[in-house]
């Protein structure tokens, strides 16, 4: 009901502005004003939940779920997105060709933005090109890093991973935390949504500079760093500062990139650590640092990095000549050596992902990509993949995942150092994160803490 009556209703703030010429109308409300609007109906439903429902049996607890990594239980509450394991994920009810189609892109591009993408997650709204726009001058605004942060930055090894440096860079910008400050001065439970989205925003908007400034000082520290434009949006300045400005293709990639990895529900490992962190009361930055650091795993975030290392030695080994034999025997190889076949398998998806399938339709429709020998032998990977890991007979998806694909087409443009590919999957993941602690202040949700149990304890249990 909740999404039915938003969306509707932005369809018609959608033709009220560009019947406006997408002037700045008065009544264009902004972010927070949106919020305020949306939240209290979500307040009361979940006092409605806890008090009329609060013992209602939703499930069950098996010891393979215990001994299983949680995988399966359904135990957290996330309203952004939803993760179907055959239909892969929807924000706020739309997938991901609904956003492509509905969601504002910046002027002059096609693909949606990531300022468009976190206004949906926030308020399960679409926003008008305005909004989106308005969002965009106030990222902006708010995008410079404290000088002592880039002094920060600066100092650091070259030979530190960039997603160590990611993940330093955000927890000392608490440095500047209004919640924390607030906290400190003691503010009340219902204000603290507020304090946490104004971090939240501040986070989003200095992402770009951070993680532009990590990859310049180690790849092109010759260089110096294109200035913030004014005109442009956070992916552009994004690009721009990263150095790839000039290459519009390369710039919307990385708008749908940034956009797509935003929010995959709640329980995958970044956006799950942020959640938790963030539920004792830790500020947005330290708990978003926490989220970095869990997206830094191989299984998870890093699959980006190990993909192209993985495609490259095989490109390295089986020359020009790529044959879906050549390709099988390779795969068989990473198996028989004992290692997982990077982009490929997912916790919860059993289908292909349709972030993997938006990836590589993009790269389907520019010549130039379609070119590419790596990218290639990334999509005859995906042809011959399935089913050699169904011969195999031990990964529940055989399906390849987004991360099968997100690095080709940044290496075709010239980001070719990968070891920095999982740090904008990190600019990305924050837009969903900030969201789940934005709502989970607005909520009045309560610490994490789950109950474990020890083997013994279980064995017990079992016989009783
Ligand atoms: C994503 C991933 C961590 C999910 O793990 P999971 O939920 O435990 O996956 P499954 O239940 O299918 O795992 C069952 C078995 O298949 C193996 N398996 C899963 N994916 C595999 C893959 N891509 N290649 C080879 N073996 C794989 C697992 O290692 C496990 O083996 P084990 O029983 O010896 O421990 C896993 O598929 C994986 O490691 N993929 C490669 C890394 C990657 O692409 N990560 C990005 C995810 S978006």
């Amino acid at each position: 009901m909740f999404r039915h009556v938003s969306l509707q209703s932005s369809f018609a703030a959608r033709s009220i502005a560009r019947n406006a010429g997408c002037r700045r109308l008065a009544s264009t409300k902004t972010l927070k004003e949106t919020l305020q609007e949306v939240i209290p109906p979500k307040q009361e439903q979940l006092k409605r939940l806890k008090a009329e429902h609060g013992h209602t049996v939703v499930g069950d607890v098996k010891v393979e779920n215990i001994i299983g990594g949680m995988r399966g239980l359904k135990a957290m509450l996330w309203e952004a997105s939803v993760l179907d394991p055959i239909e892969g994920i929807r924000f706020h009810g739309l997938s991901i060709p609904d956003c492509q189609k509905l969601l504002p892109s910046s002027p002059g591009g096609k693909e949606m933005t990531a300022e468009s993408m976190l206004w949906l997650l926030m308020t399960g709204k679409v926003p008008t090109p305005e909004q989106s726009k308005q969002l965009s001058d106030e990222l902006v605004e708010r995008g410079e890093l404290p000088t002592f942060v880039e002094k920060f930055l600066d100092s650091l090894p070259k030979t530190l991973h960039p997603m160590s440096q990611l993940s330093m860079g955000v927890a000392a910008l608490n440095h500047d935390s209004a919640f924390q400050a607030a906290y400190e001065r003691g503010i009340k439970k219902p204000d603290y949504w507020t304090y946490t989205l104004e971090d939240c925003l501040n986070l989003v908007a200095k992402l770009p500079a951070l993680a532009a400034r990590i990859y310049r000082n180690i790849y092109h520290s010759d260089k110096s760093i294109a200035p913030t434009d004014r005109n442009l949006d956070l992916v552009g300045n994004y690009s721009n500062k990263l150095g790839f400005g000039d290459n519009q293709a390369m710039t919307e990639y990385l708008r749908l990139y940034i956009a797509l990895h935003g929010d995959h529900e709640g329980g995958n490992a970044s956006a799950h650590t942020a959640h938790l962190v963030g539920s004792t009361l830790a500020d947005p930055y330290l708990s978003y640092a926490a989220g970095l650091n869990a997206l830094a795993g191989p299984l998870h975030g890093l699959a980006n990095q190990e993909v192209l290392r993985w495609q490259m030695a095989m490109q390295k080994e089986i020359g020009d000549t790529i044959t879906h034999d050549n390709i099988k025997e390779y795969l068989w190889k990473t198996l028989k050596g004992g290692q997982v076949v990077p982009g490929y398998g997912h916790g919860v998806l059993r289908n292909p992902d349709p972030r993997f399938v938006a990836l590589l339709e993009f790269a389907k429709s520019r010549p130039e990509l379609q070119a590419s020998p790596t990218i290639q032998l990334v999509q005859q990977t995906a042809e011959v993949a399935p089913d050699v890991l169904k011969e195999h007979g031990k990964t529940k998806n055989p399906y390849p995942n987004v991360d099968a694909a997100s690095g080709c087409v940044l290496y075709h443009y010239g980001l070719t150092e990968f070891k920095y590919y999982t740090v904008i999957f990190g600019v990305s993941r924050a837009l969903g994160a900030v969201t789940q602690l934005v709502w989970a202040r607005a909520l009045g949700l309560p610490i994490e803490r789950p109950k474990s149990y020890s083997m013994d304890a279980l064995e017990k249990l079992i016989k009783n």
